[in-house]
């Protein structure tokens, strides 16, 4: 198993080693991960996870957080029809309804075999006794540390304790997250949609102006749907349907690629950036013009995954020219979420992505209950055009309205070959996930080359709007950047992209990839 913290690859181990197959130890990191990777790791939030039981066996379930009944598409707009700043990121106004909960319980009723409160055992012991942070996390919680501040006046673990600086090794206890997540062990997900837990999210809603009520949370169910699935040379890959556009953006550059014999041996060709921009652009425009909530909005998915209509599209692409460019700013992508993958001895995969949206989703954590809450309504269109968080136009297919789901890139993959899984992976990143994941399957599906190898290739991402060519700094060579600069292909270095965590089957043995850009790691037996 591969996830975004040493702790929480622990804790998957150990499930697996109990006999647990690969359901129950991804219900188990998921919890740990709430308590040791707070960035990303949550119960108050959602997701999507893939779950392979045998050849083309292949189940998803959208546990993506929902707008509350009261949500509207005017909530985060000023007199003037503007978007107020902050309004849908950084208050309590910009939390959905959170799946997490309502979703691991679904995947361990389907497919678990270890007792539930088993599975959360380790996840509360962290929370209670505490564990050491890592570097990074001292850093991040640090810089955080004004916003928890701002956003929290009476209840803040995450700040420090005697209110100085957090460093490498400190022990991060989290007593009201133990005391939740032992509600949950006990009392199954109906403690956090109709126990304690709602009635605490409901009173600290009503007293900060929130939106959720105990009738938002009873009625919030996962769902399961049908994955997407496309055919690559040998392989069959596996990817979510909407509300997640990832997969569809995933496919459609993937398949493009295929028919135009997309061939070259460098991801870093001048040749293959500028075809990239052009399949990204396609995919990015396409996603504006159809993506939303499929229980609300019609989207025939095969029709835009259709080889005449990718090409007749391909050749309308001009690469710059994606509209409503005007709205857009230009900022680097803001990027949270984790991944994790597990794979088990029978052959059973798990393929999950889950997040709160930005690092610590709101920074607003639930008195009394001890978890953040997200801020996913930021996903939705705030305003026709406006940007969200990751510099997304606003598609009016996208907008708000009550109990729809916001939609998301997060893109869990799982790749068979004659029917065995050999690749499980994902990444976080919001718009970049296509990216990562689309130069991963590219270097391994069509290059042929190790995931392993993928981890150390510089990363890029273009999404059409705004028209900014994104590239990890000091990964590429100045003369590429610059012809790709007199094309017209304006770049920017910037900071790490995604965090891919993956597992390999190669050579009869299953390889853990963790990305060397975080904390990652793999672990196994
Ligand atoms: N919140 C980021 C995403 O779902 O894509």
């Amino acid at each position: 198993m591969v996830c975004a913290h040493p702790l929480a690859a622990a804790v998957g181990k150990l499930v697996l080693a109990a006999g647990g197959n690969a359901v129950d130890a991804a219900v188990a990191v998921h919890f740990a991960l709430a308590v040791v990777y707070p960035n990303a790791g949550n119960i108050g939030g959602g997701g999507f996870a893939l779950v392979r039981t045998g050849p083309h066996q292949v189940y998803c379930l959208d546990f993506r957080e929902t707008a509350p009944q009261a949500a509207h598409e005017n909530m985060f707009l000023n007199r003037e029809g503007k978007p107020i700043p902050e309004l849908s990121t950084g208050t309590v106004l910009a939390a959905g309804v959170p799946g997490s909960v309502a979703g691991m319980a679904e995947l361990h009723q389907r497919f678990g075999c270890l007792p539930w409160p088993l599975l959360l055992k380790p996840a509360i012991q962290l929370a209670r006794r505490g564990f050491p942070l890592t570097d990074r996390q001292a850093k991040e919680l640090n810089e955080n540390a004004p916003l928890f501040q701002e956003r929290n006046p009476r209840c803040c673990y995450l700040s420090h304790p005697k209110g100085g600086a957090w460093q490498a090794g400190d022990t991060l206890r989290q007593p009201e997250l133990a005391r939740a997540l032992e509600c949950i062990a006990e009392r199954g997900a109906p403690c956090f949609y109709s126990g304690w837990i709602a009635d605490s999210l409901e009173a600290f809603m009503r007293s900060r102006g929130g939106l959720i009520t105990k009738a938002d949370l009873a009625q919030y169910r996962p769902r399961w749907r049908k994955p997407l699935s496309l055919e690559v040379g040998p392989y069959r890959v596996w990817a979510p349907p909407l509300p997640s556009a990832g997969g569809l953006s995933i496919f459609q550059m993937i398949r493009l690629a295929n028919l135009l014999g997309l061939r070259s041996d460098s991801l870093h060709s001048p040749e293959f950036l500028r075809i990239y921009c052009k399949l990204s652009q396609l995919a990015f425009e396409d996603r504006y013009r159809y993506a939303g909530d499929p229980d609300y909005v019609h989207v025939l998915e095969e029709s835009i995954l259709d080889s005449a209509y990718l090409l007749r599209r391909y050749k309308e692409v001009r690469v710059g020219r994606f509209l409503p460019a005007e709205f857009i700013k230009c900022q680097e992508t803001s990027e949270h979420t984790t991944h994790f993958s597990v794979v088990d001895g029978e052959g059973w995969a798990v393929s999950l992505t889950t997040t709160i949206n930005d690092s610590y989703g709101s920074r607003i954590l639930v008195c009394g209950a001890g978890f953040l809450l997200n801020n996913e309504m930021d996903d939705f269109a705030v305003a026709p055009g406006a940007a969200n968080l990751f510099g997304l136009p606003g598609s009016p297919r996208n907008r708000i309205g009550p109990r729809r789901r916001m939609v998301s890139s997060m893109s869990p993959i799982i790749v068979e070959k004659e029917g065995q899984p050999v690749l499980v992976l994902g990444t976080p990143g919001g718009t970049t996930i296509v990216s990562t994941l689309v130069l991963a399957l590219y270097h391994t599906l069509i290059q042929g080359r190790p995931l392993k190898e993928f981890q150390k290739v510089p990363r890029f991402h273009y999404q059409g709007s705004p028209h900014v060519l994104w590239v990890e700094a000091g990964g590429f060579k100045p003369e590429l950047l610059r012809i790709l600069n007199q094309e017209n292909i304006p770049v920017r270095e910037r900071s790490p992209i995604g965090r891919l965590d993956g597992l390999e089957y190669r050579d009869g043995y299953w390889y853990g990839v963790p990305d060397p850009r975080g904390d990652d790691a793999a672990e196994g037996f």
